[in-house]
């Protein structure tokens, strides 16, 4: 009863890190002593069960707390649902493999403490003092090439905007919420750019640390998101990536299309040509049903024969409808026009892509 009131709290995006949570924990104890704070681990149901590692921590301190989420998966907004689940003022995300200098912390809160105008506090690898300790030259290209792009969407001079260890006020954090994409590895990225006015900030130094136990989870998959998450920023206020990337694979789709109807026709001659596209359309179509579930709706993708299956049968239901409506919307504007039979051909072709991107969307692979 007679605590004083929650000053800070810190979270912690975990994913197999079953072997990190204990010293996390110590670490942070050490870094805020005095202070009171709380630690969230976030979990998205890692194979490893770090979750429940976490859990025998927070049965014996109620300052540690656990939120398992099940279904998910996502480093940003897994930092996203952490930072709204506290009563604290302050929030702060780091790492859960000790890369992150928790040191830093308690400055961290007394910048922002002893400034109200201030919005948040940023560690950073590149300010002088900082450094990103023993990467490789790849790593070290790779990063500043991602820094470099990162200027196209981030006005603010930042040194370090790939950084994931900031601390923020919760209630601004909670503020810009609706505004976050959410997408992919760089959630201070999406913070510094979801806000409608420039936020203040400070950087301070740390030198990011070489991973001890377990490994990063940096892959080709999180290199891509990326990528849709500047292309959000930038384009997706007039075209939702979903349907960019929706529209994209369809696009393929067509290549595969003619790729199997060519050599048809080369060996069968014009007769084999009803068959070859029929064959070409079921090709295609499934082409396009397991490169979308692979990428545009990765977050929700059907897995195991049954689902599959069932995915592929539903989604050949959706196109073939769009496929009717590509072909009814083409002839009827085609009947007026007769000179424009392209435009007549495209609005026919975006009509059925509008309809197969909002009915699978919603049948095929909604939840
Ligand atoms: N809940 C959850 N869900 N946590 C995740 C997920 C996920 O899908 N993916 C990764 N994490 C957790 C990891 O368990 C770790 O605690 C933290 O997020 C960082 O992931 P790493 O896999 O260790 O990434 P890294 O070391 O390559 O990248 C870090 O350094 C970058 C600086 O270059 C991240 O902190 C980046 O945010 C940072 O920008
Ligand atoms: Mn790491």
């Amino acid at each position: 009863m007679n605590q004083p009131p929650l000053e800070v709290a810190v979270v912690i995006p975990v994913f197999n890190e079953r072997g990190n949570v204990a010293d996390m924990v110590e670490r942070i104890d050490a870094a805020l002593a005095g202070r009171r704070w709380e630690a969230i681990f976030v979990d998205d149901d890692s194979p490893d069960d770090t979750a429940e590692a976490a859990r025998a921590l927070a049965r014996a301190d109620p300052r540690v707390r656990v939120i398992q989420r099940i279904g998910r998966r996502g480093l940003s907004t897994a930092c996203i649902e952490g930072m709204c689940a506290t009563a604290a003022p302050l929030v702060a995300v780091i790492d859960g493999d000790g890369q992150h200098d928790e040191t830093l912390l308690p400055r961290m809160a007394a910048a922002l403490e002893a400034d109200p105008g201030l919005d948040l506090a940023i560690g950073s690898r590149f300010t002088s003092g900082g450094g990103t300790g023993d990467w490789d030259r790849d790593r070290v290209a790779k990063s500043a090439f991602a820094t470099r792009l990162s200027r196209h969407v981030l006005k603010a001079d930042l040194s370090d905007p790939m950084s994931g260890f900031f601390m923020i006020r919760s209630k601004l954090l909670r503020d810009l919420v609706p505004r976050l994409s959410g997408i992919g590895f760089k959630i201070l990225l999406d913070v510094m750019t979801a806000a409608p006015r420039p936020l203040r900030f400070v950087e301070l130094p740390y030198v990011f640390r070489t991973r001890e136990v377990g490994e990063s989870k940096l892959d080709h998959v999180v290199a891509m998101e990326y990528l849709i998450a500047l292309y959000d920023r930038m384009f997706g206020r007039f075209v939702p990536v979903r349907f960019a990337m929706f529209g994209a694979i369809g696009a393929l789709g067509v290549g595969v299309h003619m790729g199997v109807l060519t050599p048809i026709i080369a060996l069968g001659g014009e007769a084999a040509f009803v068959p070859g596209q029929v064959v070409a359309t079921l090709v295609a179509m499934t082409f396009n049903f397991f490169l979308n579930n692979a990428l545009t709706y990765r977050d929700r993708r059907l897995k195991g024969a049954r689902e599959l299956a069932g995915g592929l049968l539903s989604f050949a239901l959706v196109c073939s409808v769009g496929l009717a409506a590509n072909v009814g919307v083409a002839t009827y504007l085609h009947q007026g026009q007769s000179n424009y039979w392209a435009v007549s051909a495209l609005a026919g072709i975006v009509v059925g892509a509008v309809w197969n991107f909002a009915l699978s969307s919603r049948f095929t692979w909604g939840r």
